[in-house]
């Protein structure tokens, strides 16, 4: 049982023309933990996201944050969009990146302060991309992109992140720094929603599981919902991963990655 839910959905259903991204949906989801959202490739992960941050209007169905409207809590919310979502060829540079987190708490034509300054550094180093901040942000690798607009998200200094596939392209070192800079996030009692593909990382990433295939197929904690029955289910045919996964499951073996 959910008490206080920081996200929830009800009857979500969003149509891209005739064609459902996500359909009938309703979840809770706790506060102060970290939570993933997997299922396949076009299952509806981004859409969802988009749909809780207001980027695409639900046809059926309405989400809130923190029991309220987005519009009331935006200010406590990141959102850090899957890479192809975002214009890499927009002139920006790593500085201009990361000072739209603060501009989104000051307000758009405000002046930033010193203690703005300090926040972008701070965001910025945490990342290990301060060395980088007058660069194009068209000029970086796929991983320092994924890094500079996580760097956004902290200098937001919000409460609850969403990150569309934060994994997506970075090397092991990298994805290691995220997930050390996820875990001191949630030690601070922030809530993070996370879009993820690994399925053999998952157990040690999350706490929570929203696992989907355009319908919900399963939302609750990680002991409880990684199952091979409801893998099978969100995965439907591919069977020989699961399978897999399964078996590594019941050899608890040390999870390994399979490319
Ligand atoms: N702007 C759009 N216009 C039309 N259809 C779209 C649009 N965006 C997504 N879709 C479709 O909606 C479905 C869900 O897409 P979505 O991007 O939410 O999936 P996803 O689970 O995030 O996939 P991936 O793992 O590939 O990122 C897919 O069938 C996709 O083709
Ligand atoms: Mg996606």
């Amino acid at each position: 049982m959910i008490t206080t839910p920081i996200i929830e959905a009800h009857n979500l259903t969003v149509l891209y023309g005739r064609k459902p991204a996500i359909w009938n949906v309703d979840f809770k989801l706790p506060e102060g933990q970290v939570i993933g959202i997997m299922g396949p490739n076009g299952s509806g992960k981004s859409t969802l996201l988009k749909a809780i941050m207001g980027v695409v209007n639900p046809t059926t169905g309405y989400t809130k944050v923190y029991d309220q409207e987005l519009e009331k809590v935006r200010h406590k919310v990141s959102y850090v969009p899957q890479r192809q979502d975002i214009d890499w060829d927009f002139p920006a540079s790593v500085w201009d990146v990361v000072s739209m987190g603060r501009f989104h708490v000051r307000g758009l034509f405000k002046r930033l302060t010193s203690e703005d300054h300090d926040i972008i550094q701070e965001s910025l180093e945490k990342v290990n991309m301060l060395g980088f901040a007058k660069r194009q942000i068209s000029q970086l690798s796929g991983g320092q992109q994924q890094r500079v607009f996580l760097a956004r998200a902290l200098a937001q200094q919000g409460e609850l992140f969403l990150m569309d596939e934060p994994f997506a392209g970075v090397d092991i070192a990298t994805e290691e720094m995220i997930v050390n800079l996820l875990k001191d996030m949630k030690s601070k009692g922030k809530t993070l929603v996370i879009v993820h593909h690994d399925l053999h990382t998952a157990q040690s990433y999350f706490d929570h599981l929203v696992l989907m295939n355009t319908r919900l197929v399963a939302c609750g904690k990680t002991s409880d919902v990684f199952t091979d029955q409801i893998l099978t289910d969100t995965y439907g045919g591919k069977l020989t991963t699961i399978s897999k996964i399964s078996q590594e499951l019941e050899n608890k073996e040390f999870p390994i990655r399979h490319q």
